[in-house]
This record gives structure tokens, C-alpha cells and sequence, in this order.
């Protein structure tokens, strides 16, 4: 019965009436009446969260800070009738005779058990012999900043001197910052060093060289560079990316994926006990995003990732099912993958007297993460067997019975159990996510909640344009006006290195360089939703305006406070005549954030960073009755200080 009525009060919210306005240049003024007096629901505190995967160099060549592109060796090109490992070059300065090879079967540990191989016939103080790194699309430097270096090496014996480490500058051809280390032992050693930039242009046109100066072989591995990471995490995290991040405040963090978990096949699933540990312990994989995972970014990585921005984990646990239509059947088959499941959690949630709760503290993390979402697998309605259901409930049954809190994600309908949440994707355009805006309104409140895991408006390349933020901010007003059942959702994919080669999937949320990084104009709409956020939402009437206004309300009656949200995706101003019904002034008067372009073409990219980014003013005339106007193309946030 409560479900019936509260349907009824939906349908009726935000409901833009068509005018006959239409043909007008500017809009009859249309009333948007908000009644405070009664919330209709809570919103869900976790409602917007980010969703991640290594996808478009997401991490290698993105979040995560190393500089070295195939530090491991395990990307190869076939050049000159041999295979090379990609991004490396040998380097035979004046008259300096050498060569390189990857070695197979010889390795710093069994995980990378292959290495480079520097075999140098001639070479001397003038003349040089060694190998070179082009990073991600170059090496990024400041001035006077220290970089943290670190090498895996040995040498056939030690006639071949000390090893050079160096920064070079490509149009310069000098370097700007040196380090070495004095002699390589017969047996691997791992070597760290330290190096220092001067005064100097920040630039991303350097590489980095190893060199010697004196015949003999040399072996090297899992060859790293860090600049200065976000916290000073070893091993973390781009500062310019988390900062982006942190501004969205995001409530959660769904990893490892997308279909970066599942992989093209069973073999190149997300193994996270492969992810862990020190890193020459981690074999890599390749991913289904057409490059090889580092996996610097491993399962330790990303919970502190959470820990940083102080988000909730939402794990996915690899579920039996990987791309090329293979599946594992599930009974027996599947046992081995329902344990592997459960020991995750317990890395993630373990005191350190449990065995993967103990590893954890190994690696560094004694304290156990909060964990309340679990994930099982992702987008299964891809895998033809129809073996979800099955599959599903036998996660479901373990991972419940030794952990009956855990919220369990199904990642699409299931008979077999009733899950607590479904994962719903949504990719369309904004004329769809327009035309859809109540997609929720009728959805069952006794069933299971919604977590919508990925959605975009992908219109914009390599980043969304306007339109697309016009997009997202109507569906957005949705999922919040029905935040009571979707309870948690997360734009998709999140990051793009917008180099040549660097987009696998078009429309992503923030772009980068190896030196600088912006937010498209949808980063700005999520963040202006997720900053301003109440925990109730309210009914509010529109009659008269046009067919493209959108809005949603939301305010903490504990702080005062009122969040209109207000979406004009149309080429008129629509003036409002707003009363708030059940409110008397606070005094305080309000705040407008707006977001607008001049067409919904219009975009950010690296070199306009910030040409759409919201603009701040005061409202001085909000009360409880006032006029306002939505300019054409905007979103906008009206936060207002009421008694209520
Ligand atoms: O977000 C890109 C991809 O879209 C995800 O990896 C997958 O889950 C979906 O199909």
C-alpha cells in the first residue's frame, strides 16, 4: 500500500508541462512550487561514487605515479627481425658498441622471471652504452623536485663500472638530474636512488637512461620512477588526479572493475593475490584493454586509495565469468573461485590473527578496512551459458554465511536468490537520458536496491562536451529524486590519458597528459551534485516550463539548508517563479553554483581546462518565494539558507 502512494506523489515531481512557449525566443515564466513540509524519502548518503578500471592508462600512464613505461619487460615489439621490449631503445653513444635482449628464464624473482639483458662490447667515459625509457608519453619533471628511483640489476662481473642513472632533457639533450650506483653485483640486488631537479621549465620531453661506461653485461628489471605521490604514499598516487578526485567527494569506490575484472579470458582474470606484495612479486597480466597491467595498482593500492579519500570500498570479485564467452560451471568447478572470493574479503577485512588479514599487515596495512559491498562479477548478462543464476547463488550462500552483513551485488537479474542490490549500466545520449529521467519512478520498493555501476552520456571525445554534462545532470535530478532505491551510482570510465593510443573507450569523465589534467564538463556537474547534497528529498511541482528543465531537491533540515538543482537543456532562459512551501527565511540568504556553456558542443580540453567550470555567486533575494532564471544550457545549484 505505502509502495502505490508513493509512486502516486513520484510521477507527479519535477513534471516540466510543454508550453506553448515553444516557439518563443524567451520563456513564459513557469512556477516551481517545493513543499519542505514533508520529505518524501532519505537520500542514500552513498549515493555518488566513482567506478574504476584500468582502462584508457587509467593507472599505468594515469593515477598511479610510476614514470617507467614497461619497467618489467613484458611489452615487446617485433623490430629489425627481432623482438624489442616497446618503449625501451638501446643507446650507443660516439663510438660505443652494444645490445639489448630480453632474456627469458633469468629474473630478479619467479613473478618476473625474465629481464633485459645489455650486453656492451665497447664503451668508455666519452662513449656511453645503454638503454633509454620514453615513460608514458614522456617523463613529466618539475624544477627542484626529487624523484625516487629504483632498479633490480646484476653484472656478469665488475668490469662494467658503476651504473648511470639519468634524467635527460630530449631538446636539450643534457640531464638534469644524475644519480649512480657505484658497482652491480654478480647476484640481482635491488638499488634505489635518489634524483634531483634543478631550476628548470616543467616539461614532459625528457626520458630516462641507464648507461655504462666499461664493456661487460648487465641484467635489469622492474626499473621505477616516482615523483613526489598525493599523502607521500611509496608507491601512490598522481597528486593533480586525487586532488580532481577529492573534489567530487566521492562516498565509495567500485574496483577492480568493469571488464578489467573478468579479462578476455579465464587465465587473464583480475587474480588479486597476484596484485599484492612487494612488487617484483607481481607477475603483471595482460588486460582486455589491449596493454599489459602493471599491477602497481594492486589490490593494497586501491584500498588505499579508499583510505585517502575517505571512501568505502565496493569490491567486485572476479564471479566465473571472463569476456570470450568462457564461464566456469558452478558446483565443484566454481568452488575454487567462490574461495578465492573469500579470502579477499578477508584481506580486506581480517584482523591480523586471520591468515589474508595477517598478509595484509605484511604488506604494510595491519588495520582491516571497512567493507560493506560486494560485488559478484560483472555485466553477466553478456555470458550466453545462462550460468549467472547458478553461479551468483553460490557466491551468495558463502560469502553470506561467513559474512552476513555484506551487502552482495548481483550484476543482473537472478532468480535463485534475491540479491541486495542490482547493478544497472547505463551508455546513451543525452536526447535518452532526457527523455528518461523517470526511469525510477516506478521502480518496486520491496525488491532489490539499485546501484547504477557505470552510466555516461558519451557524447564528447575524448571527453564529454556540454551536452553530455546537460545529459548526466537530468538523469542525475533522477537518481536523486529516487535516491530511496538507487542507493549508490558511478559515472563511467572515470579517466583517459588523452595522448595518441591512449583512449580505449570514448567519453571520459577527466582527461590527462603526462603533465596536467582537467575535468570535463560532467566532472563539473557530478561534483556540483555530489558537493551539495541533502539528506531528504522533497517534492517540487513545475507547471509551464519548457520540456528540457529538470530539476531535484534535496536539504538538511538539521543545518537549514535547501539544495535546489535546476538542469536548463535548452536553448531558452526559463524564468521561475519558486515558493517554498513549510520555510521561513533563515536571513542568510543563499548561494548559486552555476555551470553553462554557450552551445552544447562546447567543451574543456587540456590546453581550455577550465573554459566550463562552475561559477559562484550570492543569492541575496532567496527567501521562501523569489524569481529565478535558468540560463539556456545550464546547471545550476541553488543552495539556500530556510528554517524548516
Ligand atoms: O566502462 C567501460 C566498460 O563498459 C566496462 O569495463 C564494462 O563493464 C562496460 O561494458
Amino acid at each position: 500500500m505505502f509502495h502505490a502512494r508513493f509512486v502516486g506523489t513520484l510521477t507527479v515531481l519535477c513534471f516540466s508541462f510543454l508550453t506553448s512557449a515553444l516557439s518563443q525566443s524567451a520563456r513564459q515564466a513557469a512556477s516551481l512550487d517545493i513543499n519542505l513540509q514533508k520529505p518524501i524519502h532519505k537520500v542514500s548518503p552513498m549515493l555518488y561514487g566513482l567506478m574504476t578500471e584500468e582502462i584508457n592508462y587509467s593507472y599505468d600512464g594515469g593515477l598511479y605515479a610510476e614514470l617507467v613505461q614497461n619497467r618489467a619487460f613484458h611489452d615487446q615489439t617485433y623490430t629489425n627481425e627481432k623482438r624489442d621490449p616497446a618503449h625501451w631503445t638501446l643507446v650507443q653513444k660516439g663510438d660505443a658498441r652494444a645490445s639489448m635482449a630480453v632474456q627469458k628464464g633469468t629474473g630478479p624473482s619467479a613473478a618476473l622471471a625474465d629481464s633485459l639483458k645489455l650486453s656492451v662490447e665497447k664503451a668508455d667515459a666519452a662513449s656511453p652504452a645503454g638503454v633509454e625509457n620514453e615513460g608514458y608519453w614522456g617523463i613529466p619533471l618539475r624544477a627542484n623536485t626529487t624523484y625516487r628511483g629504483s632498479l633490480y640489476a646484476k653484472a656478469d662481473n665488475g668490469s662494467v663500472g658503476p651504473l648511470t642513472i639519468s634524467l635527460v632533457n630530449d631538446n636539450l639533450g643534457n640531464a638534469v638530474a644524475k644519480a649512480t650506483v657505484p658497482a652491480l653485483s654478480a647476484d640481482w640486488k635491488q638499488y634505489t636512488v635518489e634524483l634531483k631537479t634543478g631550476d628548470m621549465e616543467t616539461s614532459a620531453d625528457n626520458h630516462l637512461l641507464l648507461s655504462v661506461q666499461h664493456p661487460g653485461t648487465v641484467w635489469i628489471d622492474l626499473i621505477s620512477l616516482f615523483p613526489p605521490t598525493y599523502h607521500d604514499r611509496t608507491n601512490g598516487n598522481r597528486i593533480d588526479l586525487m586532488e580532481k578526485l577529492a573534489a567530487m567527494k566521492p562516498a565509495f569506490l567500485r574496483f577492480p572493475g568493469g571488464n578489467y575484472l573478468e579479462g578476455d579470458h579465464i587465465r587473464e582474470r583480475y587474480e588479486w593475490k597476484k596484485t599484492i606484495g612487494p612488487l617484483v612479486n607481481r607477475p603483471t597480466h595482460p588486460s582486455p584493454w589491449h596493454y599489459h597491467s602493471s599491477d602497481g595498482m594492486g589490490l593494497l593500492e586501491f584500498l588505499e586509495w579508499c583510505e585517502d579519500l575517505r571512501m568505502q570500498p565496493l569490491l567486485a570479485v572476479y564471479a566465473g565469468y571472463s569476456m570470450a564467452q568462457e564461464h566456469v560451471t558452478p558446483g565443484p568447478d566454481l568452488d575454487p573461485y567462490v574461495q578465492e572470493a573469500l579470502e579477499e574479503i578477508e584481506y580486506v577485512t581480517g584482523d591480523t590473527a586471520t591468515k589474508w588479514g595477517g598478509e595484509r599487515a605484511k604488506n604494510g596495512h595491519p588495520a582491516p578496512f571497512p567493507l560493506a559491498y560486494v560485488e559478484i562479477g560483472n555485466e553477466d548478462w553478456f555470458d550466453k551459458s545462462g550460468s549467472y543464476d547458478g553461479r551468483y547463488a553460490q557466491f551468495y550462500d558463502a560469502i553470506k554465511k561467513k559474512y552476513p552483513n555484506l551487502q552482495l551485488i548481483a550484476t543482473t537479474a537472478v532468480k535463485s536468490r534475491k540479491p541486495d542490490l542490482i547493478d544497472d549500466h547505463f551508455y546513451r545520449s543525452a536526447e535518452s537520458f532526457f527523455d528518461d529521467v523517470h526511469h525510477y519512478d516506478q521502480t518496486d520498493r520491496s525488491g532489490p536496491k539499485i546501484f547504477v555501476g557505470e552510466w555516461a552520456t558519451r557524447e564528447g571525445t575524448p571527453t564529454p562536451n556540454f551536452n553530455a554534462a546537460l545529459g548526466d545532470a537530468a538523469w542525475m535530478t533522477g537518481m536523486e529524486r529516487n535516491s530511496d532505491v538507487v542507493v549508490m551510482a558511478s559515472y563511467a570510465p572515470l579517466l583517459v590519458n588523452v595522448n595518441p593510443g591512449g583512449m580505449q573507450w570514448a567519453t571520459d569523465l577527466i582527461g590527462y597528459d603526462a603533465i596536467t589534467s582537467y575535468g570535463s564538463p560532467s566532472y563539473y556537474a557530478q561534483a556540483m551534485f555530489s558537493s551539495s547534497l541533502g539528506d531528504e528529498v522533497f517534492d517540487a511541482n513545475i507547471k509551464g516550463a519548457g520540456p528540457r528543465l529538470f530539476c531535484s531537491v534535496t536539504g538538511s533540515k538539521a543545518n537549514g539548508s535547501v539544495f535546489l538543482k535546476l538542469v536548463n537543456a535548452s536553448s531558452m532562459a526559463q524564468p521561475l517563479d519558486i515558493k517554498l512551501n513549510g520555510a521561513t527565511p533563515a536571513g542568510k540568504g543563499g548561494k548559486l553554483i552555476s555551470l553553462s556553456a554557450h552551445s552544447p558542443e562546447e567543451t574543456n580540453t587540456l590546453s581550455a581546462s577550465t573554459r566550463i567550470k562552475p561559477v559562484e555567486t550570492t543569492l541575496t533575494e532567496a527567501g521562501t518565494s523569489f524569481q529565478h532564471t535558468a540560463p539556456p544550457y545550464s546547471i545550476q545549484v541553488l543552495e539556500l539558507s530556510l528554517k524548516y
